[in-house]
């Protein structure tokens, strides 16, 4: 059965467009892009397309690939003291001379519409309100609206990363889940897959997940697209899953959601700040 997240997406959309239009102030959500990179061009068109789309301010502020990252703090500051602006982001990557957690962070907690800041990963640590990352937070409001509960549930998430696996797996000991968390030392991946209820790939290994590994009432939630000789695969090998295991498609769009997490966050932030 195949888990239709684009849909979930557009009600979401469909949600919080009608509660923006009654908000006295329309929020406003800015990106800054530093350089040209193609893939953040096409995730921020995204993110403008359904800013928009939901009755947002939307701005782009672009800068070239050699500015100092002394600069982009300070354009960083700006946005903080502004109080037109709701929410923003630095779209990733920066360039590699800059340090990415320290721009990060300088970003103030209630305009952190990413959820990437270490102030925002504690309130997930310590199951306080916040605007939480985007990603870990589609992959617990996908499983909700699948009722899918996950108290009680063992969940294998497999890699480690900052800005997903670590913080679903709070988000998801938060809901009384069992979490084991796999990295690319684990031995015996399948041991692990194969005591799972719900499992998350997350790891960037074209069809690193194959039918034998699985319980054929797991449930899969794959968030990787790999290109494989032109070929888009997920994590998971979709084609021989799908017939028997709840998985989200690949190729399909992991976007959306994301996106559409994004926009609730800075929905959220409207009303705090
Ligand atoms: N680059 C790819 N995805 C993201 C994202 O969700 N947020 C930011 N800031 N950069 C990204």
């Amino acid at each position: 059965m195949i888990i239709d997240w684009k849909s979930t997406a557009l009600k979401i959309y469909e949600d919080l467009k009608e509660k923006i239009d009654k908000l006295a102030k329309k929020p406003k959500l800015v990106v800054i892009l530093v350089g040209e990179n193609f893939a953040s061009i096409s995730y921020i068109k995204q993110k403008s397309k359904w800013a928009i789309y939901c009755g947002m301010d939307f701005e782009l502020r672009q800068f070239s690939n050699d500015i100092e990252e002394d600069f982009l703090l300070s354009e960083i500051d700006k946005l903080n003291k502004d109080d037109t602006v709701t929410g923003f982001l630095v779209q990733l990557p920066l360039p590699k001379y800059m340090d990415p957690d320290k721009v990060i962070n300088a970003i103030e907690t209630k305009k952190d519409v990413d959820g990437f800041s270490k102030e925002t990963i504690a309130k997930v640590f310590l199951n306080e309100d916040g605007l939480y990352p985007c990603t870990p937070k589609w992959i617990k409001r996908l499983l909700d609206i699948y009722n899918i509960d996950v108290s009680g549930k063992n969940v294998t998430i497999i890699w480690r990363s900052n800005i997903v696996g670590k913080p679903l797996a709070l988000i998801l000991i938060n809901a009384w889940a069992t979490v084991t968390v796999c990295n690319s030392k684990t031995k015996n991946l399948d041991f692990y897959t194969k005591s799972a209820d719900i499992i998350v790939c997350a790891a960037g290994k074209p069809l690193l997940l194959k039918k034998e590994m699985v319980n054929s009432w797991s449930v899969i939630i794959d968030i990787w697209t790999n290109f494989v000789d032109w070929k888009m695969v997920g994590d998971a090998d979709f084609t021989s899953l799908e017939p028997e295991n709840m998985i989200t498609p690949v190729p399909g769009w992991v976007g959306p959601m994301t996106v559409a997490m994004l926009i609730e966050n800075t929905y959220l932030a409207s009303l705090r700040n």
